[in-house]
């Protein structure tokens, strides 16, 4: 039976596949949900300085071809998410974590991120720079010059792995760009991609979200391209030393298979979690093996972003 397994920088996973940041992870009964199923590790709602109730309802949509959300980062506060993961750390049979963070401006993340150092946390922190949706706060990650001192500051204090969350890039000056700037720090990973921000929805006459007139994060079929070019963009650019994590279009082993052919060491799985539930990440892995059986692959490493181009 050919393996699944993955890491990303000391950790070791069992399956590639987990939760994307956002679906599934908002309180500690549905992380234990994705803590029992198939996938190999979960990632947290990303937490905020403080708790938040997020934009009116309704503010997520199932569409034909994936997801339109405009949650406005709701969660219950950073310091539930990191106790609760240092309580699983505790635990012999625990999987390892991402804990996913971000605050409503420089100076909260680094409150944040001075708590976690100083804490018993001992995983990985996904620091999220591409939330799209809180009113009057724009992607970090699409502003190199904030994103670059948002990182120089923190690695002046931060000692523990860390990866970034991305949004997604649509221009190969901004590829080289944002390569650029990540190459300079000591990440761990960097995940690609967030969703495809600020998209419209329109069902007959009127949008199917309420914050920000229907504007919202686009997830699904509709992000698969994105999403592939994002991982492969990156895994080419950046230090061997920065893992990719890839995120995007996710439903299938097809689709899983694809994301590590274009370099990508673990695959998160949002809007297909959000419509089928945790059973999927069964159904995906058990896909992804049959791929690897039909075409000889043992591990991940025989294929991994080994990706053909046409001479
Ligand atoms: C939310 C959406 C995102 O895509 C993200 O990265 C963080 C938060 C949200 O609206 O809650």
């Amino acid at each position: 039976m050919p393996s699944t397994a993955t890491t990303i920088g000391n950790f070791a996973f069992d399956n590639c596949l987990m939760n994307a940041a956002g679906v599934y992870c908002m309180t500690r009964q549905e992380l234990d949900e994705i803590e029992a199923s198939a996938a190999g590790s979960f990632v947290t709602k990303t937490g905020t300085l403080e708790e938040r109730q997020g934009n009116p309802e309704p503010r997520y949509s199932d569409t034909a071809l994936g997801s339109i959300n405009s949650m406005g980062l709701p969660n219950l506060g950073f310091q539930y998410y990191l106790d609760y993961v240092i309580e699983l750390q505790d635990q012999p049979q625990s999987k390892n974590h991402f804990l996913s963070l971000v605050g409503l401006s420089p100076e909260e993340t680094h409150i944040i991120l001075k708590a976690v150092q100083a804490s018993e946390y001992q995983g990985l922190v996904e620091l999220n720079l591409s939330c799209p949706n809180v009113p009057g706060k724009p992607q970090i990650a699409y502003d190199f010059e904030t994103t670059e001192s948002i990182l120089s500051e923190v690695f002046s204090y931060f000692t523990k792995p860390l990866g970034v969350k991305l949004p997604p890039y649509f221009d190969i000056v901004h590829f080289d760009q944002a390569a650029a700037v990540f190459n300079k720090y000591p990440l761990v990973f960097v995940n690609c991609i967030n969703s495809i921000g600020n998209g419209l929805v329109i069902e007959d006459e009127t949008v199917v979200i309420k914050p920000k007139n229907g504007f919202g994060g686009i997830g699904g079929d509709y992000v698969k391209p994105t999403a592939l070019a994002n991982v492969h963009a990156f895994y080419q650019r950046l230090n061997p030393s920065i893992q990719i994590i890839g995120t995007g279009g996710v439903k299938s082993g097809r689709d899983a298979f694809e994301h590590i052919l274009c370099g990508a060491s673990m695959v998160q799985i949002g809007t297909a979690l959000h419509q089928e539930g945790p059973s999927i990440f069964e159904r995906i892995t058990n896909e992804l093996k049959a791929i690897m059986i039909e075409k000889g692959y043992q591990s991940l490493e025989d294929f991994r972003g080994k990706l053909h181009y046409i001479n």
